[in-house]
């Protein structure tokens, strides 16, 4: 079985992280055949006799990063400046997806968007397809080959959309129930349900998706919410007797455990407690929502309420699908408080919530995003001495915090050594 002595970070059951300098991974395949960690400490020759033994001297591992939103036909959207987050759908982002609607281009991305990932340690990701079911079939076909864990849906947008990416309320729904039978619980892959955002959903959707929700407990829900002020003036104008933005999903059965909400931006503390009381939890999308000016998360808030978040890249909002571009672009939006004194967040808090805390908010904790036994053997192999900047930041570090917060700062793909997958490695 394949075992693994390096150092080694985790996460504890209380959510501490966990350093050991000299430590043993061993992994074991289930009944499926995936590999599991079964059992994690300090290095021990005797408890690895017998065992295939890769040795990482220098290096780290770590749990694989969890992206908990991001657009895969959107990758081609990256770097597309404009004045605020309506404007950029228009001028790119549903031109782009509109290319979805054929398999072949479908699929091309589809690899290109999954090598990325990987390249960049993140092993399990909760993706937007197009409003082509086509897309769907083109990204879960290579998730399935690689053996990831991925979660992913067909949005759904039957209204204030263009042609080429809107879709017919009826047909949408029927598509989105022969998807969730296609691809739910096949191998390591996840459904989601996936309304684009309230202004693209006509009611009879929004209350179709619910019904969809209601039905499939297992399934997951994706979208956005108060990212932008253009946006939520327009979800007024759409639904005057709303409270706010995000009570539009609870009215229509979509706010419960195992959905996600992008941005969570500009919630009030109602809000929040909504999100904590129905099981919801927020995606946290700090490049994006700083490239497009949309605002920034309240960490402070969101903490007092005890909201479930994780770091998410949203390309092709966001600007990398780098996990530590992601985590420096939080601690930035962290220190700007609002106009409030700003958090430092502490680069344990930042790694947690682009790992186990991100798969927490899935609802998979124990799954992936840690290395306790019993998760699925997803990790990363980092070097921290990729650059000679890194190596001698590492060098001179003279505590833990400091050696992760110089990987948050400097760090990119060229820490990523290898990424595991299922014990595999693919990179
Ligand atoms: N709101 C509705 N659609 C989108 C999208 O594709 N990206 C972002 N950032 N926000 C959205
Ligand atoms: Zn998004």
């Amino acid at each position: 079985m394949p075992a693994y002595r390096s150092a080694l970070l985790y996460f504890s059951p209380d959510d501490r992280l966990v350093y050991e300098a000299d430590g043993l991974l061993l992994t074991a395949p289930d009944e499926r055949g995936v590999q599991r960690v079964t059992s994690i400490g300090p290095w021990s020759a005797a408890a690895a006799a017998g065992e295939a033994l890769e040795h990482w001297p220098a290096r780290l591992i770590a749990p694989g990063f969890i992206d908990l939103h991001v657009h895969y036909p959107q990758l081609d959207v990256i770097a597309s400046p404009a004045d605020g987050l309506l404007p950029w759908l228009e001028t790119y982002t549903f031109v782009q997806e509109a290319r979805f609607g054929d398999p072949a281009h479908a699929q091309e991305v589809a690899a290109f968007f999954l090598d990325e990932l990987q390249r960049h340690g993140v092993t399990t990701s909760l993706v937007f397809c197009s409003s082509h079911a086509s897309s769907v079939e083109a990204l879960m076909a290579q998730a399935r080959a690689r053996s990831l864990r991925l979660i992913a849906g067909k949005c759904l947008m039957d209204r204030h959309a263009p042609d080429g990416v809107r879709d017919q309320t009826e047909a949408s729904l029927i598509e989105t129930e022969q998807l969730i039978g296609r691809w739910q619980g096949v191998d390591r892959l996840g459904y989601a349900i996936t309304p684009r955002f309230v202004p693209s959903c006509s009611d009879a959707q929004l209350a179709g998706a619910g019904e969809l929700a209601r039905r499939h407990p297992q399934v997951w829900v994706q979208s956005h919410v108060a990212e932008n002020h253009d946006e939520i003036a327009w979800v007024q104008a759409l639904h005057p007797q709303a409270r706010s933005y995000l009570s539009v999903y609870e009215q229509f059965g979509l706010l419960r455990p195992r959905s996600v909400y992008a941005h969570c931006i500009h919630l009030d503390d109602a809000d929040r407690d909504l999100m904590r009381s129905t099981g919801a939890a927020a995606a946290v999308c700090p490049t994006s929502n700083l490239f497009l000016g949309s605002g920034m998360f309240d960490y402070a808030a969101s903490q007092r309420a005890n909201l479930a978040y994780g770091l998410a890249s949203d390309v092709g909002g966001g600007t990398s699908f780098s996990p530590f571009q992601t985590m420096l672009a939080a601690y930035y939006v962290g220190r700007d408080g609002r106009g409030k004194t700003g958090l430092s967040l502490s680069p344990e808090r930042l790694w947690f919530d682009h790992t186990a805390g991100a798969a927490r908010a899935l609802g998979l904790e124990g799954v992936v995003g840690n290395l306790l036994p019993g998760c699925e053997a997803d990790f990363v192999v980092l070097n921290p001495r990729c650059t000679p900047l890194l190596a001698r930041k590492v060098e001179r570090a003279e505590s833990l915090a400091q050696w992760l917060f110089a990987m948050i700062v400097l760090g990119d793909d060229r820490l990523i050594e290898r990424t595991v997958i299922a014990g595999r490695s693919s990179a």
